[in-house]
């Protein structure tokens, strides 16, 4: 998909994969970045981003990405201002690591904390979910006012989602419910690419490896060191410039589908 003066809303965009795909995103063209993040980080990141970019591309918006009126409210000040939501990339995601099952010291079992399960479901599988079909909605809406039915191909394509997945959506030791939210996104994935190509909108997912940002700088740096960089073929974490060349080129070239795989090739043990 063309993305030269494109609209696009970015959550987790404060910090890592997200930050560097507005980065990229903007220096392809892109007209306005709605860039969401929980925390206040992304006032700063927008702020020198588009100092650095040299024009006022990127704006922040400060929230929790499973509130449903904040999320409303996002889409409607983009459309306001800019028109339609070509470009969603609903990366903002949490892990919170434990085993499924693990017997204590009075040899009862004890369960990944539900309220946990919970909490890691909104964030990285619903929330995800509800950004991408508002942005449906937007393109949606902006074609039935031109009262036009289903997408011709003449139309050229109007939308592109990539959802963040991870290697962990395989089956990780210890991710229980992170894997299960980022396997959860490729039935969604999979599900919005055959519903929302009426409205002209396609959809991938993207699965990185081990990349260098804050979520992988607070795990434990010992076990990274050992047992996951000596299996990558790089010997190395992934920079998030890597992933978000990978995402740009998902947007980029409407011929893509499905998962790509951007790992260095490490992939969970059994
Ligand atoms: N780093 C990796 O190794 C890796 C690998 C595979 C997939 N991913 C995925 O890539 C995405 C980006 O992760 P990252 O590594 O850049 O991490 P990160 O921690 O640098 O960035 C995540 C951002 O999401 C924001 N966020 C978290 N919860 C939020 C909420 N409820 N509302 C709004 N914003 C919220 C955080 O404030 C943070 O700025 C995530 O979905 C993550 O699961 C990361």
């Amino acid at each position: 998909m063309q993305t030269n003066n494109r609209v696009a809303v970015i959550t987790g965009g404060a910090s890592g994969i997200a930050r560097a795909t507005c980065l990229g995103l903007a220096r392809e063209g892109v007209k306005a970045i709605g860039v969401v993040d929980v925390s206040d980080d992304v006032f700063k990141a927008c702020e020198e981003g588009n100092r650095n970019l040299e024009r006022e591309v990127l704006v922040p918006f400060k929230g929790d990405v499973t509130n449903t009126e904040f999320r409303t409210s996002v889409y409607a000040e983009m459309v306001n201002r800019f028109g339609p939501v070509h470009i969603c990339v609903p990366a903002a995601g949490i892990v919170r690591d434990a085993l499924a099952v693990k017997i204590d010291q009075h040899g009862k079992a004890a369960l990944y904390d539900e309220h946990l399960f919970r909490k890691v479901i909104e964030v990285n599988l619903l929330a995800p979910i509800y950004w991408a079909m508002e942005m449906i909605g937007t393109i949606a809406e902006d074609r039935a006012a031109r009262k036009l039915g289903r997408w011709e191909p003449e139309e050229k394509v109007q939308g592109t989602i990539i959802f963040i997945g991870s290697i962990s959506s395989a089956g990780n030791r210890g991710q229980i419910s992170y894997a299960t939210t980022k396997a959860g996104l490729e039935g969604a994935e999979s599900t919005l690419t055959k519903e929302a190509m009426f409205h002209g909108v396609r959809c991938a997912i993207i699965h990185p490896g081990f990349t260098d940002t804050p979520m992988v700088q607070q795990m434990d740096q010992k076990l990274v060191r050992e047992k996951i960089l000596p299996l990558t073929q790089l010997r190395r974490l992934l920079r998030p410039e890597e992933v978000a060349d990978a995402i740009l080129f998902m947007i980029k070239n409407s011929a893509t589908s499905g998962a790509l795989w951007v790992d260095a090739g490490w992939h969970p043990p059994a």
